[in-house]
């Protein structure tokens, strides 16, 4: 019989009695890795007391065991707000320029892992295996081996890894991304993010092995790999056929009044290039004349960290970008961009990319991005929209049959979101079936399935693979 599957995550959501599955690309990754079989899924609630209880609090539901402890204000500040947000995030992001660090942040950093730590030896059984997600957690591995236990270990990181010059940026780096080496498997998303980390990690006394996929300390070996997440394509690709008549997905079509519409959906993050994406749009109006009045750009972008000053600053910036290009192109009967800091459920959104020719997705970073991948899977196959896709997300790497773009340069976005809207059918067509046929041979559940055969250390001798680049 399998062995039971520990999940750990900064926030873990737990299903309400009878409410829908939480959306969102970690959630959604995670329930696969847990199904068919025994799982816990242990975290942070969300929620934030004075005065937490010292035991978790444990609830079953479809099938996984969910363990959660609330977290204190000031370890919300440090630990989350902090270290996690302002400091691991924005290097992560080769943003070392909006890293603010400070000891304390570190200190509650450290502080959080050592309670999540301490939470988890209730739980744990010696032949549980383990399985940590991002980077709020990368240190737990070290804090469980110095409780005692010896589980197999692995990690995965959602978000990118840039090179050893930006990751030696963040003070103590030693202590936080080179205790990345005391797991026994370390996932990321692209071979980019794996070749990078395996440098950073040999500047650290890693070395190479026999095994190109594999490190090796004095004591310890780890196995570094790009595991790039995917979607439950074929049950998106449903979701968004079956919302193609849903009230959101008419109202919609009917406000368009036949005009074509652009979609882009980012939590309000600066990693998502929204303002770079404003000016492409400026551009597109400016040079593409003909096109004023017959297409409608919809930014989703629901609030996030929102105590954090870089995300007030990011959604001023972009919220002033797009009335300032409704001000100049709009009129009383045409708003060039609907702005809205809002969230929708999936099957909205599913029947929101359906509906839309093309879909903008141009981070300055992202670990994956999977909002690419679910446009691309809720297209009509016969009749599909255009993706354009930021060289800097994960996903570039799947999806080259995208339209790949530099989200530096406005005027080449600009031209890609005007290529997308005049592409005839037949290369549309078979841009899209190219794109579906790489989410086909990569989907979550293939995802999850290779990351637990490395973690249980069954694994095939990897074909060019190597943390040794
Ligand atoms: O993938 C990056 C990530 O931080 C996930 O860990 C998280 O689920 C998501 O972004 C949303 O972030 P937050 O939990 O900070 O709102």
């Amino acid at each position: 019989m399998d062995k039971r599957l520990v999940v750990i995550s900064n926030r873990v959501p737990v299903p309400d009695d009878g409410g829908p599955p939480a959306a969102g690309g970690l959630a959604v990754a995670v329930r696969a890795a847990l199904r068919g079989r025994e799982g816990v899924w242990f975290g942070w609630s969300g929620q934030v007391s004075d005065e937490p209880e010292e035991t978790p609090r444990i609830q079953e539901a479809e099938g996984v065991t969910y363990v959660v402890i609330d977290l204190k204000p000031q370890d919300f500040e440090e630990y989350y707000n902090g270290f996690a947000n302002r400091v691991l995030w924005p290097i992560l992001h080769y943003r070392v320029d909006l890293a603010e660090f400070n000891r304390a942040d570190l200190g509650g950093y450290v502080r959080v892992n050592q309670r999540f730590a301490l939470g988890l030896s209730s739980v744990l059984r010696p032949d549980d295996l383990v399985w940590v997600h991002d980077y709020h957690l990368m240190p737990l591995a070290r804090l469980l081996r110095a409780r005692g236990h010896f589980n197999r270990l692995g990690f995965f990181l959602h978000i990118p890894v840039p090179p050893p010059d930006i990751l030696q940026a963040l003070p103590h780096h030693a202590d936080i991304v080179g205790s990345l080496i005391d797991y026994d498997v370390v996932g990321v998303q692209t071979e980019n993010d794996r070749d990078n980390l395996g440098r950073y990690l040999r500047t650290r006394g890693a070395r190479r092995t026999g095994d190109p996929g594999v490190l090796a300390t004095e004591d310890h070996r780890v196995r570094i790999g790009a595991f790039p997440v995917g979607i439950e394509t074929d049950a998106f690709a449903r979701l968004a056929a079956e919302a193609a008549s849903s009230e959101i997905v008419t109202d919609m079509r009917e406000s368009l009044s036949g005009r074509a519409l652009v979609i882009g959906v980012d939590r309000l993050d600066y990693s998502k290039g929204l303002t770079n994406r404003m000016d492409a749009i400026e551009r597109f109006f400016e040079h593409a004349p003909e096109w004023r009045r017959q297409v409608t750009f919809l930014q989703v972008t629901p609030k996030s960290r929102v105590e954090i000053p870089e995300y007030a600053a990011i959604q001023e910036a972009v919220s002033s970008a797009a009335g300032r290009i409704n001000g100049a192109y709009g009129d009383v009967a045409w708003t060039p961009i609907r702005y809205i800091n809002r969230s929708y459920g999936r099957e909205d959104l599913a029947g929101l990319y359906r509906l839309a020719r093309v879909g903008l997705i141009t981070p300055l970073r992202d670990g994956m991005n999977l909002v690419a991948k679910e446009y691309v899977a809720a297209q009509d196959p016969a009749d599909p929209g255009v993706l354009v896709l930021s060289q800097f997300a994960g996903a570039a790497a799947e999806l080259p049959d995208a339209l790949i773009v530099n989200p530096h340069e406005p005027e080449a976005v600009s031209a890609a979101i005007r290529r997308a809207l005049e592409m005839p059918r037949d290369e549309r067509v078979s841009r899209h079936a190219a794109m579906v046929e790489a989410l086909h041979r990569n989907d979550v559940s293939g995802w999850a399935a290779e990351f637990m055969a490395a973690l249980v250390g069954d694994v095939p001798p990897p074909a060019g693979e190597g943390a040794s680049q």
